[in-house]
């Protein structure tokens, strides 16, 4: 068996940046817009925090304001402040908060992020004169006691964007100058976004200053997909016996690529195209394609700008022919986990032969399949760079906890079942299934090695009738239907049997059910399971009918459900209808149909379908109303892809509609399907 990997991948946003654009837009008087955040847990931290010192920051989502205050409107907490798993929380608020007068603040988080050192902010801190104390003498709980700070210049003993971002924040809140050196360059996404807020920066050979006085503005950032999740896919793909995989508008900021380097030194094939500049951020797509792979040595100056990726090269490093050998990087054993000895210990446990260093690791790749459990720590990087190894045919590995990359790239497990499926190394054929953990099997076509498979995208307005024309298309034409409304109503149920109030639910709690929903094959349609039940009845029903619109508005649920139609449709022909169908699930849909009717006609069918009797002249008006408003909200999503067929169906019966689009699917299928 072999694995083949396709596609595009939209990893989501950056964390860092994801930080940094809520922390200094909270904190810079003004309207700041800040577009495609991460929406991880992580980043809620950030949000909860700057909303405890008194900032109205709204609920996030793919497109937001934050109205930012001055440092001096800042507020004392009425409670602690609960920075959940997240390191960078702590360290930027921390320094915000301790250049605050006036301001103390008890900081605490997660039995993982209680553990880790925060020595290391509190002794520049405390050397600009704030006060903080660790309960335990280390790590949280910790207070900060904010007072009016001196300038000062710090030498770091490590190379750490955390570190120097606290104390950088610091100086602006307390309106003083500061000068950081750190041993090598970290990440400095905080330099970038002071300067495109108007502070005056200078970088230079190891170091960093701002001037006293520094005032931020409002500014807007549009924050890049994340590096270091990318890099999951990039290894994947490398990993796999073919495909490729592309992965759009990654940040490509120099500090950030060390990851990229070292899988390409690897033996996978790395390309970036489109390079651009966004927002004082260089970022581009990337192209991954598998590679024969050999070991490396990482050490030095390429570790910090790779730090977030070591367990992802690590785990590589067991695939590869050789040894690798990590050394330099003695930060792994202060991150979520200790990652040297984390690391090494699953390698073993799988059958890997890997050796710890004080500072590093030692792998000697092998082919030998590898069996064995993953302790995670609850450590997203590890379920990830363990799920990437677990994902290769042959392999038995199971992971403990995989709900732990939340914090991170909370749709990281639907975007590699999309992304991947297993085939024989024979020709393929239609019973190839996908790795995807669905149950669904193949229908339809047969496929032969040239056979490309006939999508059909079929999309429209509200009532436009094409779920249920797309059914019927599919059973005329015999190949599978998937229907992606069906997924938004699987999770809103989901959502509804947790028992928690529709007003209270977030992106991240709704999508927290995700793990509860297959996909299964009934008849030839796809369809969702909650709980391992498909549950129709349920999800036709008034409760879910009535929640649903506010689930599928998050646009978090909107890229799952759109991986899992992906998923479902992955190399088979398919009738697929939807918002979204034509335009980001499946760009490529070789025949692309656009359902329009005019919206009298549009409400009597709906009326027809709901009251089972003909309406009236009356009813029929008030229907038109409401489906006409509908569509004034639903502008964005439901305008057609370019290429897609537009077929006016309002003097059109169904039969007549699905002979249409059926008629268009025999030619596009004839040129699809050459000769032989
Ligand atoms: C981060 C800096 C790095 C990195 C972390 C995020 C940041 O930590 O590992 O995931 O956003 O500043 P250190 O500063 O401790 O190296």
């Amino acid at each position: 068996m072999l694995l083949e990997v396709s596609g595009t991948v939209r990893v989501p946003g950056d964390k860092s940046i994801s930080h940094r654009a809520l922390l200094f837009a909270a904190f810079s008087p003004g309207a700041s817009r800040v577009r495609y955040i991460l929406p991880s847990a992580d980043v809620h931290s950030s949000a909860a925090v700057m909303r405890a010192l008194g900032v109205r920051v709204p609920e996030l989502s793919e497109d937001f304001v934050v109205h930012g205050v001055s440092a001096s409107a800042l507020v004392q907490p009425s409670s602690d402040l609960d920075c959940g798993n997240s390191g960078t929380t702590t360290r930027l608020a921390a320094g915000i908060v301790a250049g605050r007068a006036g301001i103390s603040a008890r900081f605490i988080g997660d039995a993982s992020l209680s553990k880790r050192p925060m020595q290391r902010i509190a002794r520049p801190l405390s050397a600009m004169g704030a006060r903080v104390e660790s309960e335990r003498g280390e790590g949280l709980p910790m207070w900060v006691h904010g007072a009016s700070l001196a300038p000062i210049e710090w030498r770091s003993e490590h190379a750490s964007a955390q570190i120097k971002s606290a104390i950088l924040l610091a100086a602006v809140s307390s309106g003083v100058g500061a000068t950081v050196y750190e041993p090598s360059r970290s990440r400095d996404h905080t330099e970038r976004m002071l300067s495109a807020r108007g502070v005056s920066v200078s970088v230079t050979d190891g170091g960093v200053s701002i001037t006293g006085n520094a005032t931020l503005h409002a500014a807007d950032v549009d924050v890049p997909a994340d590096p270091s999740s990318a890099a999951f896919f990039v290894a994947l793909a490398g990993l796999a016996a073919r495909g490729e995989l592309t992965l759009p508008d990654v940040c490509l900021n120099p500090t950030r690529t060390g990851g990229f380097e070292i899988l390409s030194r690897m033996g996978v094939r790395v390309t970036m195209q489109d390079e651009r500049t966004v927002g004082g951020e260089l970022l581009g797509t990337i192209v991954a394609a598998p590679g024969s792979l050999r070991g490396t040595r990482v050490h030095g100056d390429e570790v910090p700008r790779a730090i977030d990726e070591m367990p992802l090269i690590a785990c590589v490093a067991a695939r590869a022919e050789g040894e690798t050998r990590i050394t330099d990087a003695s930060e792994l054993r202060v991150k979520e986990s200790d990652r040297i000895s984390a690391v090494v210990s699953n390698l073993r446990n799988i059958g890997v032969d890997a050796e710890e260093l004080p500072d590093g690791m030692v792998i000697r790749g092998g082919t030998q399949p590898l069996r064995g459990s993953v302790n995670t720590h609850g450590d997203h990087r590890l379920a990830m760079a363990f799920g990437i190894l677990a994902a290769l045919p042959g392999n038995q590995i199971s992971i403990d906890d995989r709900e732990c990359v939340a914090v991170s790239f909370p749709n990281f497990w639907e975007l590699l079942a999309s992304s991947t499926s297993v085939a024989s190394s024979a020709p393929r054929t239609s019973s190839e299934s996908s790795a995807s953990g669905a149950t669904a099997a193949h229908s339809g076509h047969a496929h032969s090695p040239q056979h490309t498979p006939l999508v059909i995208a079929i999309d429209g307005p509200a009532a436009s009738g094409k779920s249920s024309t797309a059914q019927w298309v599919a059973k005329r034409l015999g190949v599978r239907h998937v229907d992606s409304g069906a997924f938004y109503r699987a999770l809103t149920a989901a959502a509804l049997r947790s028992g928690v109030a529709a007003e209270q639910w977030t992106e991240a709690s709704v999508l927290s059910h995700a793990p509860r929903i297959a996909r299964a094959l009934t008849e030839r349609s796809v369809v969702p399971t909650l709980d391992g039940d498909p549950a129709d009845t349920e999800l036709r029903g008034n409760a879910v009918t009535q929640e649903v619109s506010r689930v599928a508005r998050m646009s978090a649920v909107r890229e799952w459900v759109n991986d899992q139609v992906r998923a479902a449709g992955a190399s088979t022909d398919v009738v697929v209808d939807g918002r979204d169908i034509g335009t980001a699930v499946f760009p490529n849909a070789p025949l692309k149909v656009f359902l329009i009717a005019d919206p009298w006609e549009r409400a009597r069918r709906r009326l027809v379908q709901r009251l089972e009797r003909r309406p009236t002249d009356a009813e029929i008006a008030a229907e038109t109303e409401a489906l006409v408003a509908r569509d004034a909200k639903d502008a964005t999503q439901s305008r057609p892809d370019p290429s897609a067929i537009t077929i006016d169906t309002t003097t059109l019966t169904q039969e007549e509609q699905v002979e249409r689009i059926v008629a268009l699917a025999e030619v596009v299928r004839r040129s699809l399907s050459p000769p032989r």
